[in-house]
């Protein structure tokens, strides 16, 4: 019956998940020096937020994708990192199904917070659940790898140690976290790739004597001098610690302080998140 009901359900195309999709922030990101791939070696303290997307699934005839926000830097074709995670379930599992994704966006793009990368192990994660849970939780971990460096991240419990391009996950038990964390957003991106390029073995700092720190900060503000004058003006503002996320530009702010008002900044007041085994993301 069950069955019956579950080829209905893929024929018609009712099956309807929605998932929360959250971005990361990295509390600490050491790059260790760059490999024969052109990827760089990372060690860095991964970390999930409560600030994210909402994405609703179904299953249907052909892939298609909408979003609330139209940003002509979201792409919305086979381009799109969740319809890449839908070809790559097809090609791993010889499975046949199109997927259909409306998008609430709310985490920003160039950001440093992993949102493309959310994304695509929501969607990993979504089309399991849809199919009935074809795969094993380490065969979607394994296939994250291949679709972006921080996808895999997303896969674990939400604090995890990562090394190696960041998709080597080294689970922690989750944060406690009594302090306000603000995350601030500046109104320009920066490229990853961009950034990754610019960093020269100079730029790393060496045993920190700090929790939060970023390697890629140096190059990022030598990509955008205004970035710099951002992190001042905010420790100026009185936050304990202000650190960037992953490749930039925006900033994890530890504690209470003001916001500038030089430029556009946008704040967003965020909790650190886990997911409970065998269950996605809730805030
Ligand atoms: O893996 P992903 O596609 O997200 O990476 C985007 C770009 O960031 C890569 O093409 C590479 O230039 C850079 N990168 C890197 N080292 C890493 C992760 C990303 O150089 N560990």
């Amino acid at each position: 019956m069950l069955a019956l009901h579950y080829f209905a359900g893929l024929f018609l195309g009712f099956f309807l998940i929605s998932l929360f999709s959250p971005a990361k922030v990295n509390l600490f990101l050491q790059v260790r020096g760059k490999r024969p791939d052109g990827y760089h070696e990372l060690a860095s303290l991964f970390q999930a937020i409560s600030l994210g997307d909402l994405l609703h699934f179904s299953i249907g005839k052909s892939d298609k994708i909408s979003c609330s926000k139209r940003d002509p830097d979201f792409p919305l074709d086979s381009t799109n990192l969740i319809l890449k995670s839908a070809q790559c379930f097809r090609n791993k599992t010889s499975l046949d199904f199109g997927l259909e994704v409306s998008i609430e966006k709310k985490i920003p793009l160039q950001s440093g917070l992993g949102g493309g990368s959310s994304n695509a192990a929501t969607t990993l994660w979504a089309i399991n659940e849809l199919l009935l849970r074809p795969a094993s939780l380490a065969e979607l971990i394994e296939w994250s790898k291949e679709l972006g460096s921080d996808v895999t991240f997303f896969l674990s419990k939400g604090t995890a140690y990562c090394t190696g391009r960041g998709e080597i996950i080294h689970e922690i038990p989750p944060l406690e976290s009594n302090t306000p964390i603000t995350i601030v957003k500046p109104n320009f991106g920066l490229s990853t790739s961009l950034v990754f390029k610019e960093f020269t073995a100079l730029d790393s700092s060496g045993p920190a004597n700090s929790l939060y720190f970023n390697d890629l900060e140096k190059p990022a503000f030598r990509l955008s001098a205004q970035l710099l004058q951002i992190k001042e003006e905010l420790l100026k503002g009185g936050f304990s610690h202000v650190v960037m996320s992953g490749s930039g530009t925006s900033f994890i702010c530890i504690g209470r302080g003001k916001i500038p008002t030089f430029m556009p900044l946008e704040p967003f007041s965020v909790q650190f998140i886990n997911r409970k085994i065998d269950s996605w993301y809730e805030v």
